[in-house]
């Protein structure tokens, strides 16, 4: 996608005036506000219906940035260097002085912060003065959007702009690790659990359904088409939409494939947009092949299980 500085100025122009804007972001697109203005961040909630105890991530582009709100530690130093900019999120200990409102973390003493590789937003994030808030562009409990026609469909012209950059090349939120205290995983996503033991050499709890909810990513319901996900499915019911992983024989235009030959990577990319076509379609109920727990096949799993929890 070519850098369109005319649509990167607009975008600009609409956060410095604390308004809300859609972005492109390699994981998934973001409704987007500047970190530091309340006014701007109290936008985010309204439009997304979110409860205001659900804490949003923070972007940033440059570490000198980040060092002003939070402290930094050896594991974060570690993981930064290898995966960075990309898929991953870090909750990490604010500073006594930082600048995030108060309303990004609901009076929370840690922030979740993320560095986007997507080039888009980037550029946009070096061209500003403050970090931005983003959760994921849809209304709350619903499918994430990957696309700017998703954030338009969900928001319509309850938003005065949709930065443009093409469809997200990963398809599923960022991982998120909380570091404020020893690493613990609080989101699968995007980045594969087992690269992030592989750089810090040990095993990581895994925490993605507390008894205590700290991140609503672990609620029950979640990432959800509105009607009825049936997992683990052989033989679909008639007049079902159907998500398969692997090529059938047979034509049935009920079939809705993530991917051809079981290539997970391309699967998570087309999860959420194949999801909202069916939905979109008017089926009743979604029914899911087997997907393999491997690799970001569990990412893919975990989206679906709160998915079906309708
Ligand atoms: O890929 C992504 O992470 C996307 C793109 C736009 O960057 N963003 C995203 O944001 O998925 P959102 O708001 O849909 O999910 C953020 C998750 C929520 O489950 C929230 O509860 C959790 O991060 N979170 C935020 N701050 C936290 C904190 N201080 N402690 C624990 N969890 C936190
Ligand atoms: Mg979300």
């Amino acid at each position: 996608m070519k850098l369109n500085q005319s649509n990167m100025k607009k975008a600009k122009k609409y956060l410095d005036k604390n308004q809300c804007i859609g972005i492109p972001t390699e994981t998934v697109y973001g409704l987007a506000a500047n970190a530091y203005s309340s006014a701007a961040v109290k936008k985010i909630f309204n439009l997304k219906k979110r409860p205001k105890s659900n804490p949003l991530i923070v972007h940033y582009s440059k570490l000198s940035n980040l060092k002003k709100d939070c402290i930094i530690n050896n594991n974060f130093n570690k993981l930064y260097k290898k995966f960075c900019p990309g898929p991953i999120t870090f909750i990490l200990k604010l500073k006594k002085k930082n600048k995030i409102s108060r309303f990004v973390t609901n009076k929370k003493k840690t922030l979740a912060v993320r560095f986007p590789k997507h080039r888009m937003v980037k550029n946009l994030l070096n061209s500003l003065d403050y970090p931005i808030a983003a959760p994921s562009a849809n209304i709350s409990t619903g499918l994430s959007s990957v696309n700017a026609k998703d954030v338009k469909d969900e928001f319509g012209k309850k938003i005065s702009y949709v930065l443009d950059g093409g469809r997200s090349n990963i398809g599923l939120e960022s991982t998120i690790i909380s570091l404020s205290n020893s690493p613990k995983i609080l989101r699968l996503g995007g980045l594969e659990v087992s690269k992030i033991e592989k750089v810090l050499k040990k095993k990581i709890i895994i925490n993605i359904n507390p008894s205590k909810k700290i991140a609503p990513g672990q609620s029950n319901l979640h990432y959800s088409p509105g009607i009825p996900v049936r997992l683990k499915i052989n033989i679909p019911k008639k007049d079902e939409a159907y998500l398969l992983i692997k090529k059938r024989k047979k034509y049935s235009a009920h079939y809705y494939y993530l991917t051809k030959n079981k290539n997970l990577k391309e699967a998570a990319k087309n999860l959420y947009s194949c999801l909202r076509k069916i939905k979109n379609k008017g089926y009743k109920s979604i029914a899911v092949e087997k997907i393999p727990n491997v690799g970001i096949g569990k990412s893919i799993n975990d989206r679906l299980n709160r998915a079906s929890k309708l």
